[in-house]
């Protein structure tokens, strides 16, 4: 018989059948339990019925308005809602697709408002690594994302300059000083902006600023006139336990930038809010600066998002984030106790990751392991962290899960940990007890 080497199978995604709530079917009837919100987006479960319902009352209206011809009620509502919510005086607000397209635009209105104040020695971009900021070229040029940027750089070389700061040895974010540097070896007069996550997402594994960094970074921007730039794409609409991630250092930016949450996995929209002072200074009323997108800001869009943005009024999401953020990480401090392999929990609200100790040999390795070994559990958790030292797992479900369901979440993702460690499942009652 011929000994030829054995072929491994590619693995090939099933095919969505539906999803409800936290739980989403494939067409050969696998159940998974959505312990990451697909990509930290469906922040109030599948198939909400008073969502669902907004969105096809505006379908029977209008599904589309091209933004230079019409403003749409949907569109004039859910800016209102987001102008009430957000911090400070963040009320001018443009539209895009994508988080991506949201950063992308960003870095043209720093870009511009230089260009208009004859300022154009004033374009270096400051970012964290670790950071993700989207994957368009510039927003891909601003995230300190080794693995994300790995064999692009002939795409991204000239499209922003960026500089980097890097936390020191040993820590997981850059620490105050770590920003101060940089700033300084840059030269604030060159600073154009400085994008920066309130908490972590993919890239570090939910690893959260200091409040204080954040807090320093305000004073230095108003100090230097450069932006403050917080890519809440992630953190943004509840998903840390308060309405933005901002609002943890009480700091409001001169740009906030809005995606996932806005929608939460119903339509494709995304944000820019931009501050007064920003737009007093560029002397003309934002959609006159900046151009868009074809399908930006679209009335369907509108409306889901609205209808997203009403449910988490009326159902007070971001504090029922707060309490059941705790109970979940509750949960995985267990699972940590009785799973070496994990080596910290850490985020804030439901923004939460189970760091792990690196595999020397291989990385990115056992976070990919753990998201295998869980969706054989029917469980679906995101792999995250640049460096070895960030390697982890997103645990993020819907902000309205239920203790069950979390308990439930639990229960899949001790026995995937067994799976890929040698420790031994939790005892049913130990898990129940926490
Ligand atoms: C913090 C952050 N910024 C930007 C993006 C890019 O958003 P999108 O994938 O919608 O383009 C993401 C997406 O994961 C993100 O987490």
């Amino acid at each position: 018989m011929n000994a030829s080497p054995q072929k491994q199978e590619p693995f090939v995604l099933p095919i969505i059948s539906h999803a409800r709530g936290v739980y989403v079917y494939d067409q050969d009837g696998q159940e998974y339990l959505d312990g990451c919100s697909g990509a930290v987006n469906v922040n109030v479960g599948h198939g909400v019925p008073e969502i669902l319902d907004r969105m096809r009352e505006q379908m029977d209206k209008a599904c589309f308005a091209y933004r230079t011809q019409f403003r749409s009620d949907p569109l004039i509502r859910l800016t209102q809602q987001l102008v009430e919510l957000a911090p400070g005086d963040l009320s001018h607000v443009e539209y895009c697709n994508s988080g991506s397209e949201a950063i992308e635009m960003t870095l043209r209105l720093a870009t511009l408002r230089n260009a208009q104040a004859y300022r154009p020695f004033k374009c270096t971009v400051l970012t964290e690594e670790p950071s993700y900021h989207g994957m368009t070229s510039g927003a891909l040029g601003a995230s300190g994302h080794p693995l994300r940027r790995r064999h692009l750089t002939p795409l991204l070389a000239n499209q922003v300059t960026v500089s980097r700061v890097r936390p020191k040895h040993g820590a997981l974010r850059a620490s105050t000083q770590d920003w101060e540097e940089a700033i300084h070896r840059i030269g604030p007069a060159n600073l154009s902006a400085v994008i920066i996550e309130p908490v972590g997402g993919a890239s570090s594994g939910a690893v959260p600023t200091a409040p204080e960094t954040m807090r320093r970074l305000r004073e230095l921007a108003d100090e230097h006139q450069f932006l403050l730039i917080a890519d809440e794409v992630m953190t943004g609409l509840g998903r840390t336990g308060r309405w933005f991630g901002c609002d943890h250092a009480d700091v409001t930016p001169d740009v906030m930038v809005l995606g996932k949450g806005i929608s939460a996995g119903y339509a494709t929209i995304s944000a820019l809010m931009v501050s007064d002072a920003v737009v007093n200074e560029l002397g003309q009323p934002l959609n006159t600066v900046l151009f868009g997108h074809t399908m930006a800001g679209n009335p369907l869009a509108a409306a889901a998002g609205l209808a997203v943005v009403d449910y988490l009024r009326a159902h007070e999401v971001p504090a029922q984030a707060r309490h059941t953020g705790e109970y979940l990480r509750r949960k995985l401090d267990l699972l940590r106790s009785r799973h070496p392999i994990v080596s910290d929990v850490r985020g804030v609200g439901m923004q939460l990751a189970l760091g792990l100790h690196p595999d020397p040999a291989r990385f990115p390795g056992r976070c990919l392991d753990l998201t295998e070994a869980a969706r054989e559990e029917g469980l679906l958790i995101y792999p995250a962290g640049v460096t070895p030292a960030l390697e982890s797992v997103l645990v993020t479900p819907a902000l309205t899960a239920s203790h069950e369901e979390l308990d439930e979440l639990t229960r899949r993702l001790d026995r995937a940990l067994s799976r890929i460690s040698s420790s031994p499942a939790v005892e049913e009652q130990a898990l129940q007890a926490v």
